[in-house]
């Protein structure tokens, strides 16, 4: 066995993978911070049902950012973990004092767009390194954030 590769894949696809799993990693964490906003600051009529549906994004938010932090473990990278990385690398931009139920769903549906393009872009990249474990993990963030996405917007609509 090639002491150079210990799960079998390329270490030069491998590092791709984990650069950009790493930017995932820092949009996740900035989503997953402003989501905790929403969950506090929220006012108005539909307070307890966003308040929860808020609760329930962030605890999801946290486990796919442990899940992703691992996986670029698992290819041999380090992931980022200061909040200084994250703002740095993040697509989606830091949010306050959003009080406005509708603003936050509307950032919520953008903010999901952003992690389904960055996922997407990781699916092309695994078929290329053969790495079927991010393929796996990116395939089931898609297929149930397109969900929450189309719920998203129904409730905007
Ligand atoms: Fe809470």
């Amino acid at each position: 066995m090639d002491a150079n590769l210990p799960i079998g894949l390329n270490p030069d696809d491998s590092a791709a993978l984990c650069k950009e799993l790493n930017a995932l990693l820092c949009d996740l964490h900035v989503f997953c911070q402003n989501v905790r906003g929403f969950h506090w600051n929220v006012q108005g009529q539909n307070f307890f049902e966003l308040h929860a549906k808020f609760e329930e994004f962030y605890t999801d938010l946290q486990l796919k950012i442990d899940e992703v932090a691992e996986r670029v473990l698992t290819l041999g990278g380090q992931p980022l973990h200061t909040m200084q990385d994250y703002v740095a690398g993040a697509t989606i931009p830091a949010v306050k004092d959003v009080h406005d139920g509708v603003e936050a769903v509307r950032h919520c549906a953008a903010a999901f767009g952003v992690l389904l393009v960055r996922e997407r872009a990781l699916l092309a990249a695994t078929e290329e390194a053969g790495d079927e474990g991010t393929h796996a993990l990116m395939s089931d963030y898609v297929c149930e954030q397109e969900k929450t996405s189309w719920m998203l917007r129904a409730y905007l609509a």
